[in-house]
């Protein structure tokens, strides 16, 4: 009996697959197909990331997928369909783009949901189940090492449609950090997959924001070889209009001069100090002395404590006797 039940991973399978579907055959499928051209998008692309659409009713997936009362609760644990007070069941993402994420051995595990117009946020994302983590996952990731025999950078934006349409542009090394801030486990995942990665978030002030928390949770893994950078766009502009705008040539040539890591951290904490005072060279070492102190190596730690000396107009010698290692060196 057991082995005849489907596993979670199936079920999500399937999910992918039904809204894959109902992209082609829905009676609202031209509407939505205008839309994702509209975007710019060929139907390659939109099958290379499986794009669907989940239809405008209560019971679309409910009446494909859920067979018996087992697979009802099934679904309702992998949060694809809801259950009210009154015990009905009903779709979770109802008329709106979906785009499956996959783990990094191609499961799919959640589902982002843009909505076409109207009411309501803009992207609905599947909330955390026993198969989705948001801070493990990075949306594109698999897609990414498919179109790649090796990744010689990855870049991290924040959306799927700036993963889909830099794809589009030939541009098949972006991942999305799902709308929260990129985390410490999701730089693990790139760098063990790539030396180089590329912070690319949008040019506002919710991007510049996840851009600075960004390179905090990397520092523990700024060891030697690997290279992080940021490349920050105009002001109202993220990865998608940008690449649309500028073409894939010119936005590769604008990743290769990315800011490196340590200007990106010395332009950001002198942006609001006065260096040439006493009072700002304190608070420069103040501010900088911690965040150098969890650099995970030592050549790294020794770049920017040079920098930081000749900000300070000190000696790098002196100034290394007071940050430390991280108290947990890995090898
Ligand atoms: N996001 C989210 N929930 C929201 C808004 C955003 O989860 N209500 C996440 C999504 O992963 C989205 C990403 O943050 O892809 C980027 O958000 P945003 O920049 O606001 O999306 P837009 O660029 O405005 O979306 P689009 O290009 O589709 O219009
Ligand atoms: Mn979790
Ligand atoms: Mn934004
Ligand atoms: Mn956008
Ligand atoms: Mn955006």
């Amino acid at each position: 009996k057991r082995a005849q039940e489907s596993s979670d991973y199936e079920q999500m399978e399937r999910a992918a697959k039904f809204f894959a579907h109902q992209l082609r055959r829905h009676e609202n499928s031209a509407a939505v197909i205008d839309y994702l051209k509209g975007r710019g998008l060929s139907g390659e692309i939109v099958k290379q990331f499986q794009i669907g659409y989940a239809p405008d009713a209560w019971d679309g997936l409910l009446s494909a997928l859920a067979k018996d009362q087992r697979s009802k609760d099934q679904l309702v644990d992998l949060k694809l369909i809801n259950r009210n007070e009154q015990g009905r069941y009903y779709d979770f993402f109802r008329d709106r783009v979906m785009f499956p994420i996959r783990d990094r051995r191609g499961r799919v595990v959640g589902f982002g949901g843009r909505i076409l117009d109207g009411d309501g946020p803009k992207y609905l994302n599947s909330p955390e189940t026993r198969i989705f983590h948001k801070g493990r996952e990075l949306y594109g990731f698999y897609e990414a090492r498919q179109a790649n025999r090796e990744l010689e950078q990855v870049v991290i934006v924040e959306g799927y449609m700036d993963v889909v349409a830099l794809a589009q542009a030939g541009i098949s090394y972006a991942v999305a950090s799902l709308g929260t801030a990129t985390t410490t486990d999701q730089l693990q995942m790139l760098f063990r997959a790539t030396r180089r990665v590329v912070c690319c978030y949008d040019g506002d002030r919710a991007g510049r924001d996840a851009a600075w928390r960004a390179l905090e949770n990397a520092l523990p893994l700024l060891n030697d070889g690997v290279e992080l950078s940021f490349l920050f766009l105009p002001d109202g502009e993220d990865p998608d209009t940008l690449v649309r705008k500028i073409g894939a040539d010119e936005f590769r040539k604008r990743l290769d001069k990315a800011q490196s890591f340590t200007d990106y951290f010395f332009a950001h904490l002198t942006d609001t100090i006065d260096v040439n005072s006493d009072s700002g060279k304190s608070l420069l070492l103040k501010q900088a002395k911690p965040l150098i102190e969890r650099v995970g190596s030592e050549f790294y730690r020794d770049t920017l404590m040079e920098r930081l000396a000749r900000l300070l107009r000190r000696e790098a010698s002196q100034l290394a006797a007071q940050i430390k290692a991280p108290a947990t060196q890995k090898a």
